[in-house]
């Protein structure tokens, strides 16, 4: 019999619970904790970013720093309560300085957000960033070219759309890509209405 959303919430508690004790890899040893991820267990939307940065591996959470209030206002602007979503990232702790994940770091953590994806059961996907992008698609082709078109892929034992997108930080540097993102992120409350092909609605 299918889990409760109380049951999948529980179990991603206990996954919680398991990876704030990682030691997988070395950015163990320099993190000052896990940043797991947060917000609503039975969501509809998720987003995986890239890594938490100094704010998050501070507050334990991800997204609280100045991409992360970008990413609100831009949801906001769409009619979508950061509440109603949840966050996560490819990887769970911070790399040293804000330096790119590495691809070993990536593949030791996947599990992990594998975990959250099968619990959760999303119906949408919206990466951000390259490092998400390749990493749930599968493919190396760089953000610019696949930003904002939904792609079916199986995740988490599940079908789900996965939506490239632009990272908020990226929108932070450029004003051009800051539209991009605004563009691309007003595709979502119709995307989560999109019945996903072979896939029970
Ligand atoms: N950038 C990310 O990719 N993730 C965060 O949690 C914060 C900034």
């Amino acid at each position: 019999m299918a889990a409760t959303p109380e049951q999948r919430r529980e179990q991603l508690v206990d996954v919680f619970r398991e990876a704030r004790n990682c030691e997988r890899c070395a950015l163990s040893r320099s993190r000052t904790q896990v940043v797991f991820g947060a917000g609503n267990a039975d969501a509809d939307l998720m987003f995986v970013g890239e890594a938490p940065g100094a704010e998050e591996d501070r507050q334990g959470l991800p997204f609280v720093g100045r991409s992360g209030a970008l990413l609100t206002a831009m949801l906001g602007d769409v009619g979508i309560a950061r509440k109603d979503v949840f966050i996560a990232n490819t990887l769970k702790c911070r790399p040293p300085a804000n330096r790119d994940p590495a691809g070993s770091e990536i593949e030791t953590c996947r599990p992990w957000l594998n975990e959250q994806i099968r619990l959760i059961e999303p119906r949408v996907v919206a990466t951000l960033g390259n490092f998400a992008t390749k990493l749930l698609t599968g493919d190396q082709t760089g953000i610019t070219r696949v930003h904002g078109r939904p792609q079916v892929r199986e995740l988490g034992g599940r079908r789900v759309f996965l939506l490239p997108l632009f990272h908020p930080a990226a929108a932070l540097r450029a004003s051009a890509t800051a539209d991009l993102l605004a563009a691309d992120l007003a595709t979502l409350p119709q995307l989560l209405q999109r019945p996903l092909p072979g896939a029970e609605a």
